[in-house]
C-alpha cells in the first residue's frame, strides 16, 4: 500500500508528481504529500485526505522546481492527519523520505535514536528510518547513498523509498525491498514510481528495481548497488502498458470501465491458448512443468480476498476436469501454520496485483519445503511472478479500480484453462469433451456481452434494494465463490453489511435474519442444483425475505417466485462463475453510486495490500 512518485530532469516536476499520485491513488488515499526543490529553496506540502486536497491546499503556493517526490498513504503506524503524512524530515530538517511499506523493528530503532537526542514529529515507521540515515551519515562521514545502505542493512521489514536532499538538490537515492519500484529512464530525466502509470506517458523504457537494489539517480547518471555493495547493471525494460489502459475512456468510474471491459479482457486472457482445431490448450508459461503435471497428488491455492474466491472455482474446475484434490487456502492463514507439504506438491497463487503480503510470504514457504510453485497474475513484472517457479499472467490489463472485476473473471479463465490444460497432460478428459469445453469458453465473452446488456435491468433493482442494512448472497456448487464474491463486492464499495453462503448453509443460521427488508440473491441458473436452490428460495419467501435471482435465460419457475430477475446466457455449470458474477458487480456498482459512495476508492482500502 502507499503511492510513491519522484521527478528528476529538466521538467515541472509538480504537474508529473501530482498527476502520478492521482493514478497511484488505489494504493491508498488516508493523506498526500510533496517535497519538491528549485532554485529559491525547498518545499514540503503534506495534507491528509485525497491527493486534491493537497492540489487545493498547495495552488497558492510556491510549487516550482524540477526535483520533487510525493505520496499517497494507507495509513499502517499513525492515524492519517497532516504530520502523519510523507514526505518525513530527518531531526536537522534537511533530508526528506518518501516510504511505501512497513519497518518492522521500528520501535527499537526509535528509543535508541530518542536516547540520542532525536526528537520526532510523527507516529509513523518512516521518520524513525530518515533519522538513522541520519544518523549514520554524519557519525560516518560518508555519502546520501552509502548512508542509505547502512541504515537499511539494520533495517527489519517491507521498503520502497525516496530520499531527497535539501543541501545535494542534484540527486535522488531510491531503494527497495518488498514493495514495488519502477525506474523510469528518459533523456536527461529519470521518474520513479510504485507502478509504471505515473511514468509511462512520458517514457516506454524502465528498470524494476529489484528487492535490495538501491539507486542513486541524477538527471544523467543512473547508479546501482545492492544492499550488499555489489554494483548492479540495470536491465532496461520496454513497457507494454498503453495510456488509454490507464484512463476511465468515458466512464465514470474505473469500475464501471472494467466491468464492461471483461468481454475483452477474458478474451486477451485466451489468446494464443487455445487450439480448437486441435481440442488443444497451449500454456507457455507452465509448459516445462507439463510432464510434472501427469504425476502430481495434490494442488494448493493460495490467494487473498476476490483472489482467494477465484481459486474456490479452481478447486471446482480442478477437481472436476484432471481429478487432483484441490486445498484453498486464505494464504494470510496458510503462511502462520504449519502446514503440510512436500515436493509432490503444486501451489497455484492467484494475485491480481502480484504484491500481496501474505500470498508472498505463503508462497516463500511452500517453496522452502520443496513445493514447485505456479503464479497466476495480473501485473507483469510485479513481484510474485518473480518468486515463482512458473506461471500464467491473466492479461486482464491494468485494474484501477480497487474492487476486484475484470481481474476475477480473467483469473476464473486461466483456472478454466488450467483445470484442462492438466486434465490434458493426465488424459483424463476425452478429446471429444475437451473441444466441445473449449469451444464453449471461447464464446463466454460475447455471453459476457449479453449480461452487460441487462445492465439498466440491474440499475432498477439497485434501486429498489439501496437503503438495504444487510443482504444475503446464496449459491451451490460453482454458485457459491459467485455468492462469496457477490457479497463482497456490495460490502466494500457500497458499505451494506452483506454475507455469501452456500444456499444450503442458511439454515443452519443465517436464516434467522431475513425479513421483508432483507435482500437475498440467489444465484439460481439452471445446473445440478437448480431444484435445491428453488427449494431454498422458497424458504426465503416463506419468511417474506425480498428475492433476487440470477436466472437462466428464459426460466420460468424462478419468475415465479423471485421480486427480481436478471436473466444470464445458458451456459456449463463450470462457466457459471464467469456469467454469473457480472451482474452482482453491476448491481453492487449502482446500489454504491445510489448511496454516494466512491466507488472507485471505497473508505478503508486499497488495492495493493502489501502489509499482513
Ligand atoms: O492483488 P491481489 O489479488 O493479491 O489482492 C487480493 C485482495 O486484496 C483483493 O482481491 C481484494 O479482495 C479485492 N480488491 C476486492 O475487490
Amino acid at each position: 500500500m502507499c503511492g510513491i512518485v519522484g521527478y528528476i530532469g529538466f521538467r515541472e516536476a509538480w504537474p508529473i508528481v501530482i498527476k502520478g499520485l492521482k493514478r497511484l491513488e488505489y494504493r491508498g488515499y488516508d493523506s498526500a504529500g510533496v517535497a519538491i526543490i528549485n532554485n529559491n529553496g525547498f518545499n514540503v506540502y503534506k495534507k491528509a485526505g485525497k491527493v486534491s486536497t493537497l492540489e487545493d491546499f498547495a495552488s497558492d503556493k510556491d510549487r516550482s522546481g524540477s526535483i520533487a517526490i510525493g505520496h499517497t498513504r494507507w495509513a499502517t503506524h499513525g492515524a492519517p492527519s497532516d504530520v502523519n503524512s510523507h514526505p518525513h524530515s530527518s531531526n536537522d530538517n534537511r533530508l526528506h523520505i518518501i516510504h511505501n511499506g512497513i519497518i518492522e523493528n521500528y520501535s527499537t530503532l526509535k528509543e535508541e535514536l530518542i536516547s540520542r537526542g532525536h526528537e520526532f514529529k510523527s507516529a509513523t515507521d518512516t521518520e524513525v528510518l530518515i533519522h538513522l540515515v541520519e544518523e549514520i551519515q554524519k557519525i560516518e562521514q560518508i555519502d546520501l547513498m552509502e548512508a542509505v545502505r547502512l541504515a537499511l542493512n539494520s533495517v527489519i521489514g517491507a521498503y520502497a523509498i525516496v530520499i531527497i536532499d535539501r543541501e545535494n538538490p542534484g540527486q535522488l537515492i531510491a531503494a527497495r525491498k518488498g514493495s514495488p519500484l519502477v525506474i523510469g529512464v528518459g533523456s536527461g530525466e529519470y521518474f520513479i514510481a510504485s507502478d509504471a502509470t505515473p511514468i509511462v506517458e512520458y517514457t516506454k523504457n524502465v528498470i524494476y528495481l529489484k528487492d535490495n537494489e538501491i539507486a542513486l539517480i541524477k538527471p544523467n547518471e543512473l547508479l546501482i548497488r545492492r544492499l550488499d555493495n555489489v554494483i548492479q547493471t540495470p536491465l532496461i525494460q520496454e513497457l507494454e502498458l498503453k495510456l488509454e489502459a490507464i484512463e476511465k475512456g468515458g466512464f465514470d468510474h474505473f469500475m464501471l470501465k472494467e466491468i464492461y471491459e471483461q468481454p475483452r479482457s477474458v478474451k486477451d486472457c485466451m489468446r494464443g491458448r487455445i487450439n480448437l482445431k486441435d481440442g488443444k490448450i497451449e500454456l507457455g508459461g507452465i509448459k516445462e512443468y507439463a510432464d510434472k503435471l501427469k504425476n502430481i497428488e495434490r494442488i494448493i491455492i493460495v490467494a487473498c480476498g476476490t483472489s482467494w474466491h477465484a481459486g474456490l472455482t479452481g478447486e471446482y474446475l480442478i477437481e472436476e476436469y484432471a481429478r487432483i484434490p484441490v486445498e484453498v487456502e486464505y494464504a494470510s492463514e496458510f503462511r502462520y501454520r504449519n502446514p503440510i507439504i512436500n515436493e509432490k506438491d503444486v501451489i497455484i497463487a492467484i494475485s491480481q496485483s502480484g504484491e500481496t503480503a501474505d500470498t508472498m510470504a505463503a508462497i516463500e514457504i511452500a517453496k522452502e519445503k520443496g513445493a514447485t510453485i505456479f503464479g497466476i497474475c495480473n501485473v507483469v513484472g510485479a513481484s510474485i511472478p518473480r518468486i515463482t517457479h512458473a506461471g500464467v499472467y491473466t492479461h486482464a490489463g491494468p485494474e484501477i479500480g480497487v474492487a476486484s472485476t475484470k481481474a476475477f473473471t480473467a483469473q476464473v479463465t486461466v483456472l478454466t484453462l488450467m483445470a484442462l490444460y492438466i486434465a490434458q497432460q493426465k488424459g483424463t478428459l476425452p478429446v471429444s469433451k475437451l473441444t466441445s469445453l473449449l469451444t464453449e469458453l471461447n464464446s463466454i465473452p460475447d455471453k459476457i456481452q449479453t449480461v452487460l446488456a441487462t445492465d439498466y435491468l440491474i440499475k432498477n433493482i439497485a434501486a429498489k434494494v439501496k437503503d438495504a442494512k444487510n443482504c444475503l448472497f446464496l449459491g451451490r456448487g460453482s454458485g457459491f465463490p459467485v455468492a462469496l464474491e457477490g457479497a463482497l463486492k456490495l460490502k466494500e464499495i457500497s458499505y451494506i453489511h452483506a454475507e455469501g453462503y452456500p444456499a444450503a448453509e442458511m439454515k443452519h443460521g443465517p436464516i434467522a435474519l431475513i425479513d421483508e427488508k432483507m435482500p437475498v440473491v440467489f444465484i439460481a441458473t439452471k445446473n445440478s442444483s437448480y431444484e435445491k436452490v428453488i427449494s431454498n428460495i422458497q424458504e426465503v419467501k416463506a419468511r417474506k425475505g425480498i428475492v433476487i435471482a440470477i436466472v437462466t435465460q428464459g426460466d420460468t419457475e424462478v419468475k415465479k417466485m423471485a421480486d427480481y430477475c436478471i436473466e444470464i446466457p445458458d451456459a456449463d455449470e463450470v462457466f457459471l462463475p464467469l456469467l454469473a458474477t457480472i451482474p452482482l458487480q453491476l448491481l453492487a456498482y449502482h446500489i454504491a453510486v445510489m448511496r454516494g459512495c466512491n466507488v472507485d476508492q471505497p473508505r478503508n482500502l486499497a488495492k495493493s495490500v502489501t502489509v499482513e
